[in-house]
């Protein structure tokens, strides 16, 4: 059995702070390549989101996670801001209905006739060391448009209605592969995987 310490030196599996099946999905396919081992939370492990930004919340799932297993953690903490809703619905995009059809209908709703359809996805990825201190954080933004309709069946959350003009399509129409690439959560992972490096390079010297 490994102790505390022998994670420290080779912290190759990290405990996942998310009962989403979607974000744990993509999160596995960023860090699979790198060998790193993804293991989910224990499902009783209910953390209350109780942060008021993207990065509070983040580092508040990271840190819980870790000092209740004894192990590396990592948590996102993402959501959809509507710049006609004034940043809404932000930090409460999963607490926005209960269901997905739920969530989406009452954002179309909101929206109504306007015409200023602009929208961004935010994902802040924190990983925390078995006592809970914070070593990475990374920030991933996409800007996109919120259309009248959804349109497209993969992916998660709000995808089918979130569309990146540049790309002509919506997230829900993205191969996972396209999504991994454009996405606020493949951005953020972008950044910090070269961290990551870092903190393997600082921890085998
Ligand atoms: P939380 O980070 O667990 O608070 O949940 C964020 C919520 O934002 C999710 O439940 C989704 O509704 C939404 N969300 C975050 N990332 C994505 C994404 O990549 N696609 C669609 N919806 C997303």
């Amino acid at each position: 059995m490994s102790t505390p310490e022998a994670e420290i030196q080779n912290p190759k599996r990290l405990v996942v702070a998310t009962g989403n099946p979607g974000k744990l999905r993509e999160m596995q396919a960023y860090l699979d390549d790198l060998g790193w081992e993804l293991q989910l939370k224990p499902p009783e492990l209910e953390i209350e989101e109780t942060g008021e930004t993207f990065t509070e919340n983040a580092c508040l799932k990271a840190s819980a996670v870790a000092l209740a297993t004894g192990q590396w953690a990592i948590a996102d903490d993402s959501g959809l801001e509507v710049d006609a809703l004034d940043g809404a619905p932000g930090i409460y995009s999963s607490r926005y209905g209960k269901t997905d059809t739920e969530r989406i209908e009452r954002l179309l709703g909101e929206l109504g006739n306007e015409l200023n359809r602009e929208a961004q996805f935010v994902c802040v990825v924190a990983i925390a060391r078995p006592d809970g201190a914070i070593a990475l954080q990374a920030e991933g933004i996409c800007r996109g448009e919120i259309l009248r309709a959804p349109r497209g069946t993969k992916g998660f959350g709000y995808d089918p209605i979130f569309y990146v003009p540049d790309q002509r399509l919506t997230f829900a129409e993205m191969t996972p592969e396209m999504k991994r690439r454009y996405s606020h959560r493949g951005k953020a992972f972008e950044a910090l995987i070269p961290q990551l490096s870092q903190l393997k390079g600082v921890q085998s010297d």
